[in-house]
């Protein structure tokens, strides 16, 4: 093996990469493209979620392709996750319209995989604590970075679905915040007044407006 080539294991085939390439570009470099879905080759979209294991009993888990740099005795194995449809938000997520959307709110038996397989570096596990408790606003924060790649929701043995409830609670803030009638804009009469008449009438009323500093009453 050459200085700077690093030997791992990819769905049980050897390949060699160049040491400091992230384990999908050495998938490429090797030919294995078609092994492993990848999107954005940035972190951000979530598709190339691998797990990862080393043969000499090195600590592994879930991580993404194109972050994770090749090391010598990994193995890695693609774990895509299946999307599931997305639920309806609410107007503003309360406890009971959370647990009705996701009955599987109160199944978390806190064994914390999810906050381990996140790649993001989410509290997953803590978030879930927070939605039982109905703090909408520190898991909206939590999950402002989740790329959705599902991987909480592939380790989660008891099927709570962490990441979908994560982004039902945004939505659900989002969609109330649209639906709050705009506060009346101070500034709104003032424009109707400026913009009002032909351009001569226009002009005549700019000029009395910078002169007087607001319009007539
Ligand atoms: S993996 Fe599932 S059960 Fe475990 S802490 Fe996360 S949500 Fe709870
Ligand atoms: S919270 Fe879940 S879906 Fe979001 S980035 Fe972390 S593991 Fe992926
Ligand atoms: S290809 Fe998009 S996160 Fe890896």
């Amino acid at each position: 093996m050459q200085s700077g080539t690093v030997r791992f294991k990819f769905s049980g085939e050897p390949i060699e990469a160049r040491a400091g390439e992230t384990l999908l570009g050495a998938l490429w470099a090797a030919g294995r493209a078609e092994g492993l879905q990848a999107g954005c080759d940035g972190g951000v979209c979530g598709a190339c979620t691998v797990t990862v294991r080393f043969d000499d009993g090195r600590p592994g888990g879930t991580d993404l392709a194109c972050m994770r740099l090749v090391e010598a005795g990994m193995e890695v194995f693609p774990c895509p996750v299946e999307p599931v449809a997305a639920k309806a938000p609410a107007c503003g997520p309360s406890p009971e319209s959370l647990r009705a959307a996701y009955p599987t709110l109160d199944r978390c038996t806190q064994c914390r995989s999810c906050t381990t397989a996140c790649p993001m570096d989410i509290p997953v596990m803590d978030s879930v604590l927070r939605m039982q408790r109905g703090e909408w606003q520190a898991v909206a924060e939590d999950f402002t970075t989740c790329i959705h790649c599902g991987l909480c929701r592939l380790v989660c043995e008891d099927k709570v679905q962490p990441h979908n409830m994560g982004l039902w609670v945004r939505r659900s803030m989002a969609l109330a915040e649209e639906t709050v009638p705009a506060a009346p804009d101070p500034g709104a009469g003032e424009w109707a007044w400026l913009l009002d008449g032909d351009r001569e009438e226009r002009l005549r009323r700019a000029t009395e407006f910078r002169r007087d500093g607001k319009v007539p009453a």
